[in-house]
């Protein structure tokens, strides 16, 4: 049914949520009526809604749009999202990301959730994840690379973002090294990526995005209130989640393949991009937060770190920490 449930949603997306009588005999053909009928009771069942209009279907609600066929009616990928799960709610998409890397899942695999109960932030702050509001998903990549590349991943991930994000939404997001993504100088996106390494082998990373898609202005808590924004804010449009999932996994696939195999150039990637480059930042060191050093920013290394250049003039190249944009 899974095969009949997607030509369906391909079908409405194709044809703006109508499919003419004649597909719809094509699909009755191929797949045969008692199969067409259950696909349809099953999207009924989640939440669409369509009616029948001199033999073409009209698509009336989509219901959720973040079920596993709008995502794989707008995904083109090989592996990437091929396997979903896809919850309501979870505790956070990584930890389930994580118990599924244990049992061998396949890489590629998308976990995401409409809502996460206990949502991670990078230096263990907490992700706010309302329901339906946003994109909360994490991939299951087994990159064959050396452990010290995994902060390169980050950088790929988000420069994959950015583009899908610019791609769909028409707004180009400033990549803040290494894991944000800013519209009008607040953050709208994050990225936590988690790997698990024995005898510096790296077994598999996490790869945890965190988009806040259509969180209406006053909505966030007040603690995020002034540093953070959404998508619906910055573009005044309600965005398609699903849209925007598609266009991530396939430009992120593309990517990552390319980099996993030594054609893509991370610095080339980030050379065309909105980044810190030229900006004044301040840059926080784990452990101990207060550790902080300000200075321009150079550019970056091919192994994802930022250089920067003090105010004595002093290079550093940091593979840690994370940058705040000073103001102008
Ligand atoms: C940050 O900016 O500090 C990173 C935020 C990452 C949030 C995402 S939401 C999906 C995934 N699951 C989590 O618990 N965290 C990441």
């Amino acid at each position: 049914m899974k095969a009949t449930v997607e030509e369906i949603c391909r079908l409405f997306a194709f044809g703006a949520g109508c499919i003419e009588a004649e597909e719809m005999k094509g699909l009755v053909a191929l797949r045969g009526w008692g199969m067409v009928e259950q696909a349809l009771d099953y999207l009924k069942r989640i939440g669409f809604s369509f009616k029948a209009e001199r033999g073409d279907l009209l698509l009336l609600s989509t219901g959720p749009d973040i079920t596993p066929e709008a995502i794989h009616a707008r995904t083109h990928t090989r592996e990437f999202g091929r396997g979903i799960h896809h919850f309501s709610e979870v505790d956070s998409t990584n930890s389930q990301a994580k118990a599924l890397a244990e049992e061998a899942c396949a890489e590629g695999t998308l976990v995401v959730s409409e809502t996460q109960t206990k949502g991670r932030g990078r230096m263990d702050r907490k992700w706010f994840s309302p329901p339906g509001k946003g994109l909360w998903f994490s991939i299951i990549l087994r990159p064959t690379i050396d452990p010290s590349e995994t902060a390169s991943l980050t950088l790929l991930t988000a420069v994959s973002l950015a583009e899908s994000i610019a791609g769909t939404c028409e707004v180009t997001p400033l990549i803040s090294w290494p894991n944000d993504l800013l519209l009008s100088g607040r953050k709208f996106a994050g990225i936590l990526a988690e790997a698990a390494i024995t005898d510096k082998v790296c077994k598999y990373v996490i790869m945890g995005v965190g988009v806040n898609v259509n969180i209406a202005e006053g909505s966030f808590p007040a603690e995020l209130a002034q540093s953070s924004t959404s998508l619906l804010i910055e573009t005044g449009k309600t965005q398609d989640r699903a849209l925007l999932l598609g266009a991530f996994l396939s430009i992120f696939e593309e990517h990552y393949l390319n980099y996993i195999a030594s054609l893509t150039s991370l610095t080339e990637l980030l050379a065309d991009k909105e980044t810190l480059r030229g900006l004044w930042v301040e840059v926080v060191l784990p452990p101990k937060e207060g550790e902080t050093v300000v200075g321009k920013v150079l550019g970056y290394g091919q192994d994802g770190s930022l250089h920067l250049q003090d105010e004595n003039g002093r290079v550093h190249h940091f593979t840690v920490g994370s940058a705040r944009l000073l103001p102008s």
